[in-house]
């Protein structure tokens, strides 16, 4: 029988914005291979119902479950908020990580006052996952979410500065970060997209030096290292691992913005379409 630490660790996004977690997974487990599923012809999920994300999510999993994997990250929040206890069912034994719990444990971590500002997809905010993934940590602090749907695509376009974006992000968030004056300022600002990461520059600009801004793509790759390690399916060292990807539509596209946020080059010939 294969030995199953040799098998890939799967990563499944519905876009691009899951590559941040795959270059933290890359940095921190770099003999690990590593296949990543885009579901780019359906994006964005975010603003789709749960029902529907659910379907494609199971769909998307078992395309990489066929391919055979040792473990299934998804590395999209809206997916992990809406699928998370639907996969796990699914595909017992398989283990299966989501974002949201590490992301979760970084806010966490990085405030000092407890008041912390999550914003993410308007599915992922409507669930409520994050306020309850922080709030089982930290009882006693106080979570704003703030759904900022424009975000999506404008990382996809690779708007990540300027005015224009300053702009859009002072409209969603202006009214968090200047309460009054009685009330206690968010100090941290906890990134529940894939897609923000990119924005991270203008958000700060917006926000102020002051508030703490954090995503889970490290997290997510310590939680991942964590879980191999306990499993016996860690490959701790060896060449660097085999990356792979792979996307339902357009592979052009998924190359440039890709790169945007893999912050380094990909080529379209390194990515396969597949169909769901
Ligand atoms: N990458 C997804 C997430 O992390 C958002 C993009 C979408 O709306 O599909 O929530």
């Amino acid at each position: 029988m294969k030995d199953a630490s040799l098998l890939p660790v799967t990563l499944f996004d519905s876009g691009v914005g899951g590559l941040t977690v795959l270059k933290a997974l890359a940095a921190r487990l770099p003999a690990e291979d590593l296949l990543y599923l885009g579901d780019t012809a359906r994006l964005p999920y975010g603003t789709k119902g749960r029902d529907t994300i659910i379907r494609y999510t199971l769909r998307a999993a078992q395309k990489l479950v066929d391919n055979g994997t040792k473990m299934l990250v998804v590395a999209c929040n809206t997916a992990t908020a809406a699928a998370l206890p639907a996969l796990r069912e699914h595909f017992a034994p398989l283990p299966v990580l989501g974002v949201v719990d590490p992301g979760a444990r970084a806010a966490a971590r990085a405030s000092r006052n407890g008041e912390i500002v999550v914003i993410a997809t308007e599915a992922t905010i409507t669930d409520g996952a994050y306020q309850r993934a922080i709030t089982r940590i930290r009882p006693e602090a106080h979570v704003q979410g703030r759904a900022c749907t424009l975000f999506v695509p404008m990382a996809e376009e690779g708007w990540m500065d300027g005015p224009l974006v300053e702009g859009i992000a002072r409209r969603y968030l202006e009214d968090l970060f200047t309460p009054a004056v009685t009330a206690p300022r968010p100090d941290t600002l906890l990134l529940g997209c894939t897609h923000f990461p990119l924005l991270h520059a203008a958000l700060q600009n917006v926000v102020g030096p002051q508030v703490r801004i954090v995503d889970s793509a490290a997290s997510t790759a310590e939680s991942v290292g964590e879980e191999l390690a306990r499993l016996g399916l860690l490959r701790a060292d060896g060449p660097t691992g085999v990356r792979r990807f792979m996307t339902t539509d357009n592979r052009n596209r998924f190359a440039r913005t890709g790169s945007l946020f893999l912050g380094s080059p990909l080529k379209s010939a390194d990515v396969e379409i597949i169909d769901l």
